[in-house]
């Protein structure tokens, strides 16, 4: 197997809510994983393929707290242990007889994995963990490109006035007013961004000039920090925040899910999602056609203007870092 700066850190593969009684198949890094609970109701991840004969294992069942084979009904325990191959009932598997299972957790609503190596952080999302703030999932979004070109549209604001005319931008104002980038441990942080918006949120009924703040949180993820338009009131300290985690599926397809934490106690989450989802299938084909679908990080493959100075930073980023999934 292939280990990568990639396969060390820890990525979202699924929705919490989404594995529940039936194993799950999910796909990080190109290795098929299945995903299932335990008794103690743990999410447990392991490679989607019995050592038997090979079947998958999300095709089986969940079982006694164990996961068993579609094929032969052979039965894995929590820490991928053989305990019953009914073939043979009166058989004591040994410990050669298991799969190995991956490092699991649960957090933003969404089941990570890290598939190799110990320790290393989720990426920071703080807003979660304010009480005042309510938090609603949204996606999956399935997108024919890589994850750093998924980052980097979200942390783009040039193409507000056009990808979103009328919703985030005006060909009236589509001027990009200077703002400051910063490198940060674990990527960037860009400053003092300011976007002309005819609708920024659900319930803008004017336009506004919006100020907002990126983060880069890790080589996959980032998150944007709006301040509350002047007139409404803030939860003190605190301004609405989205989250962007990205399942690198392949090196040219992503899963994409946004966290929201806003203040807005009121709204039912299907509204909430589905002006995200809105602004989102705006972005969705023109980040698909995007050439090559892999993130150049030769900075004379593409050109670039002073308004691009948080995709340069982030391309320089992934560089320093030694990524090498979903860039070229
Ligand atoms: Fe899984 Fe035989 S292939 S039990
Ligand atoms: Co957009």
């Amino acid at each position: 197997m292939r280990y990568s700066v990639e396969a060390s850190l820890w990525h979202p593969v699924a929705a919490s809510d989404d594995v529940a009684e039936a194993p799950v198949a999910v796909t990080l890094l190109e290795q098929a994983l299945v995903l299932w609970r335990d008794a103690q109701g743990a999410v447990r991840a392991m490679p989607d393929r019995c050592p038997h004969r090979g079947a998958r294992l999300s095709l089986g069942r969940v079982c006694d707290g164990r996961i068993e084979c579609p094929y032969h009904g052979w039965q894995f325990d929590h820490q991928g242990q053989c305990r019953h191959v009914p073939a043979l009932p009166g058989f004591v598997p040994p410990t050669t007889h298991s799969v190995a299972c991956h490092a699991v957790q649960e957090a933003y609503g969404l089941v990570w994995v890290r598939l190799q190596g110990a320790g290393g952080m989720l990426p920071a999302f703080a807003a979660e963990h304010e009480p005042a703030l309510r938090t609603a999932l949204c996606g999956p979004y399935d997108v024919a490109s890589s994850a750093p070109r998924v980052v980097e549209n979200f942390l783009d604001m040039a193409h507000f006035g056009f990808v979103h005319e009328g919703w985030l931008g005006a060909r009236a104002h589509t001027a990009v007013p200077d703002y400051r980038v910063e490198d940060t441990p674990t990527g960037l942080r860009a400053f003092d961004c300011r976007a002309w918006q005819p609708q920024s949120n659900l319930h803008s009924t004017a336009p506004a000039l919006v100020a907002y703040g990126y983060e880069v949180t890790a080589p996959y993820a980032a998150l944007l920090t709006k301040e509350p338009p002047p007139g409404t009131t803030a939860v003190a300290g605190w301004r609405e925040a989205i989250g962007l985690f990205i399942c690198p599926v392949t090196p040219e397809y992503s899963r994409v899910w946004f966290r929201l934490a806003v203040a807005d106690v009121e709204t039912p989450d299907d509204a909430l999602r589905a002006f995200q989802h809105t602004i989102f299938t705006q972005d969705q084909p023109v980040l698909e056609s995007q050439q090559p679908k892999r993130l150049p990080l030769d900075v004379r493959a593409e050109l670039h203007t002073a308004a691009d100075r948080a995709s340069s930073t982030y391309r320089r980023f992934l560089q320093r870092s030694g990524i090498t999934f979903g860039v070229c």
